[in-house]
């Protein structure tokens, strides 16, 4: 005979038997990505005049890669770079395994959390998988190629920080506070990508089976980063916000709110 409790006990959208504060992770979390949302859109839409400075040495992150700059692209004024390239980070932390938890969880309340009730109508919706619309989310593999080009655009960006010219056309070689922040978000962005889970697909994933010689090889890495795997959600959160606290930074010294400080080594 089965023991069986049909989880969560308590009925009613939010009942629950859980004595902690289940409810402040998903709050926080919800709170966070919709104020990305809406920074994101005023910033691209309204607020696009600032997004470099020291003729595009240093770039923001939002609008980086500068495509239009970098290309030469003949564009209607309204465009910017941001506007042609978002497509690619949206869509792949749109299609993140963890992201989909995440907006599960906190934006459609299906499941709401361990153990607490949903709201009535999605016991009845259920889940339903990759399935309707959200069969682009196996799409996933594929954006993560279009990141790992953009992630590579973003390391030249960080070796373009460090070339200074001056007015009499001399150029010199060192590191400012630009350049330390364009990297920070590279690196972030780096482990964000090296921890995905189809990242693994690249090295071994799609093998039957490792044994000797490169397979061999292939299965370490594989379990090397697997590894990193465990932390995706730490490098989802710390990669994004370090997407806007450098846009912060760029956008303050376009302005000449703050000096980028530098240290001139040849
Ligand atoms: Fe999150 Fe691939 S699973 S980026």
């Amino acid at each position: 005979m089965s023991n069986a409790i049909k989880l969560p006990m308590e009925k009613g959208f939010g009942k629950t038997d859980r004595i902690d504060k289940w409810w402040s992770q998903p709050f926080w979390m919800g709170f966070g990505l919709t104020l990305a949302l809406v920074y994101t859109a005023l910033r691209v839409v309204v607020w696009d005049g600032d997004i470099q400075y020291e003729d595009h040495r240093v770039t923001s992150p939002i609008f980086s890669p500068d495509v239009i700059h970098i290309f030469d692209l003949d564009t209607p004024k309204w465009m910017n770079s941001a506007l042609l390239i978002l497509w690619i980070p949206f869509g792949f932390r749109g299609t993140c395994y963890y992201m989909r938890r995440v907006y599960h969880r906190v934006f459609f309340q299906n499941p709401t959390a361990c153990v607490v009730a949903k709201p009535e109508i999605n016991y009845r919706i259920g889940y339903k998988g990759e399935t309707g619309l959200f069969v682009l989310n196996n799409l996933h593999r594929y954006m993560l190629y279009l990141a790992i080009i953009i992630l590579s655009m973003k390391v030249y960006d960080v070796y373009h920080t460090m070339w200074f010219h001056g007015d009499d056309g001399t150029e010199s070689f060192g590191i400012s506070v630009g350049t330390l922040v364009l990297a920070t978000e590279s690196i972030l962005l780096f482990m964000y990508v090296a921890s995905c889970h189809a990242f693994r697909h690249l090295f071994g994933g799609g093998m039957n089976q490792w044994r000797n010689g490169i397979s061999g090889v292939v299965g370490r890495l594989y379990i090397k980063i697997s590894d990193l795997n465990v932390d995706h959600a730490f490098w989802f959160w710390t990669s994004l916000v370090m997407v806007f606290l450098g846009d912060l930074f760029v956008w303050a010294v376009a302005e000449g709110m703050i000096s980028d400080w530098r240290w001139i080594i040849t």
